[in-house]
């Protein structure tokens, strides 16, 4: 479809645009450490309150720097594929990620995460893509306060990832209209989110399927099946 090579232009180029930017960013940063590094040596001779303000600030730019290596690690994607993928480590990044990101919601994230998980054939970059908008999408659909599980299993032939949350859920008649290009019902969405998890999720070979219940919350989980497995 002309439409999906658009939005995955876009997508490129935005990748690379951000890379740039956050290339950009690295070397003011340093300056401000070293500045903050030395205020800190001046600890014994400044006042208490702007030793506090010092720490609070240098706090806040370790923050930025853990945030920027994620970006660039994550834009640095190889575009190949079919490397192997530990999916319980993407998916404890993913969290950490939004941990760090996201300050001000109330939402417990629960990890129940097979630890005997083998290995799978997909692109670890691309994965975590997917699931930092899953994660992302489940917390807004949280609003304030709510539950979000991740899972990971295997049976015999398929290893499962999903993610439930108690949030709004999604009526009937949208599900079918989530996975469209620019299809949003968020004031500062650009709908892309979802249409981009299903492309990249194609691409791997794998399925994403969604339940939801309106008022009760949703599940959207990711198979991936026998032949997509290394050494299980
Ligand atoms: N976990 C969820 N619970 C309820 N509704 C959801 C959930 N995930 C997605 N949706 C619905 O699907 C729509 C499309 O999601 P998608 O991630 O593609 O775009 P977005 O989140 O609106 O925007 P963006 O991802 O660009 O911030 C959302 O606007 C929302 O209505
Ligand atoms: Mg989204």
């Amino acid at each position: 479809m002309p439409n999906n090579k658009i939005v995955r232009n876009k997508m490129e180029l935005l990748g690379k645009l951000t890379a740039s930017l956050t290339h950009e960013l690295r070397n003011p940063l340093s300056a401000i450490k070293m500045n903050l590094e030395y205020l800190k040596m001046l600890e014994d001779e400044l006042p208490a309150h702007i030793n506090e303000t010092v720490d609070s600030t240098a706090e806040a730019l370790n923050r930025i720097q853990y945030l920027i290596e994620n970006i660039l690690d994550f834009s640095r994607s190889n575009g190949k594929g079919n490397s192997s993928c530990n999916i319980n480590r993407v998916t404890s990044k993913a969290v950490e990620i939004i941990n760090i990101s996201v300050t001000s919601n109330f939402v417990l994230i629960n990890l129940d995460l097979d630890e005997k998980l083998p290995l799978v054939k997909c692109d670890e970059n691309k994965l975590l893509q997917v699931i930092l908008n899953l994660l992302t999408n489940a917390i807004e659909a949280c609003s304030k306060e709510g539950t979000i599980s991740i899972e990971t299993r295997r049976n015999d032939s398929n290893i499962f990832w999903s993610i439930s949350d108690t949030g709004v859920g999604i009526r009937k008649e949208d599900i079918e209209r989530i996975f469209d290009d620019f299809y949003t019902n968020k004031e500062k969405g650009t709908g892309l989110g979802l249409s981009v998890c299903k492309r990249l999720i194609n691409e791997m070979g794998a399925k994403l399927l969604i339940e939801s219940e309106p008022g009760v919350g949703s599940t959207f989980s990711i198979t991936f099946s026998s032949d997509q497995i290394i050494n299980g």
